[in-house]
């Protein structure tokens, strides 16, 4: 295995700040409420005022919490929320990257709308996120972590989810892509992807900009999903908020919630290595190459998932 700065495990989350974007319903309300009841104070960053309200009455621990009005794709409006939680508690050391938004429909109807309101919030948000957090997480020098919301989606793409697979598969991207290079600055990593979680998500359409809605071909869906209920037999948002609060102690660079997909996972990676040329490695070309060829970030979360395996 390939050397490099592994993170420490954050491990004890008390007295840590966590800024958690789209914290304010479903999964970042339940990845709140465990934070909070480990300890951590949690900053709420919502678009929903009402819900953000509802959201501080619910956890009803005021020492812990702040809530702050944003849409995370208003950069300057991210900086200054980001502010706000650092007059609040000082320092931010967690950033979970969570907001996000169910564009889905067939890839025929999907207009410029879709695609960039869908893409603006789902991957511009995580973006805005890391561009204006982390570097006040490297300031203080007291290390952290990076938690992003992507999801089963971009581990098993189905039809009929381009717009949202194509967000949740680039963070998944940043997320592999960064872990290397921010584990020298004890900036741990974590890319959460959940399967179906009881959650607010079917009201997304409600939340579209009047911008995004006139050359979109996803409206009629978005309603027709609005009354469709939620299957009891989905998680709940809390307990896919304890599976986030262990994978941030453990800095784990994967956080799954569902063993449902594995066979199908299996089956997609099986496919892609099918694919591969059947053909002897050049190894001129290996050596030349070498840079691309690996990142010690998977050997890394395989060992220690191997050390758990043979712990338990
Ligand atoms: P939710 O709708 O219950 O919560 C999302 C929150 O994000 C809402 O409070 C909403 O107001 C907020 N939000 C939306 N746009 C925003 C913006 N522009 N700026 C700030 N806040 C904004 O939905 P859920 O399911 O809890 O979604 C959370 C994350 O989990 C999303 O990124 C979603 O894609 C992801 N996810 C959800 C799954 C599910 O089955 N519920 C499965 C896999 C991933």
């Amino acid at each position: 295995m390939m050397t490099q700065a592994v993170k420490a495990p954050m491990g004890d989350v008390r007295g840590k700040t966590a800024f958690i974007t789209g914290g304010a319903n479903g999964i970042g309300l339940g990845i709140a409420r465990a934070l909070v009841q480990a300890g951590a104070n949690v900053v709420i960053a919502d678009i929903r005022e009402e819900s953000l309200a509802q959201a501080r009455a619910e956890i009803g621990s005021d020492a812990q919490v702040e809530t702050v009005q944003l849409d995370v794709t208003d950069r300057a409006a991210f900086a200054r929320a980001a502010d706000a939680a650092e007059a609040r508690f000082g320092k931010v050391h967690m950033l979970v990257g969570n907001a996000g938004i169910g564009v889905m429909g067939p890839v025929l109807d999907a207009r410029f709308d879709d695609w960039d309101w869908g893409m603006g919030v789902n991957l511009g948000g995580v973006i805005n996120g890391i561009v204006t957090i982390l570097p006040r997480i490297k300031a203080h020098g007291e290390g952290g972590q990076i938690v992003t919301t992507s999801s089963q989606s971009a581990l098993l793409p189905i039809s009929y989810s381009a717009i949202y697979t194509a967000a949740k598969a680039a963070i998944l991207g940043i997320s592999e892509a960064i872990r290397g290079e921010l584990a020298g600055e004890n900036i741990g990593v974590s890319a959460f992807m959940p399967g179906p979680v009881q959650s607010h998500i079917a009201h997304s359409g409600e939340l579209r900009p009047a911008e995004y809605r006139s050359d979109s071909g996803y409206r009629q869906r978005e309603e027709d999903l609005e009354k469709r209920p939620v299957s009891p037999l989905w998680m709940s948002a809390d307990e896919v908020g304890e599976r986030v609060l262990a994978g941030i102690r453990d800095n784990d660079l994967y956080i799954l919630t569902h063993p449902e997909f594995g066979p199908g996972m299996r089956t997609r990676f099986d496919a892609i290595l099918a694919s591969m040329p059947d053909e002897a490695i050049n190894q001129d070309r290996a050596k030349e190459i070498g840079f691309l060829l690996s990142n010690p970030a998977f050997d890394d979360q395989l060992a220690r998932r191997q050390g758990k395996e043979l712990a338990a």
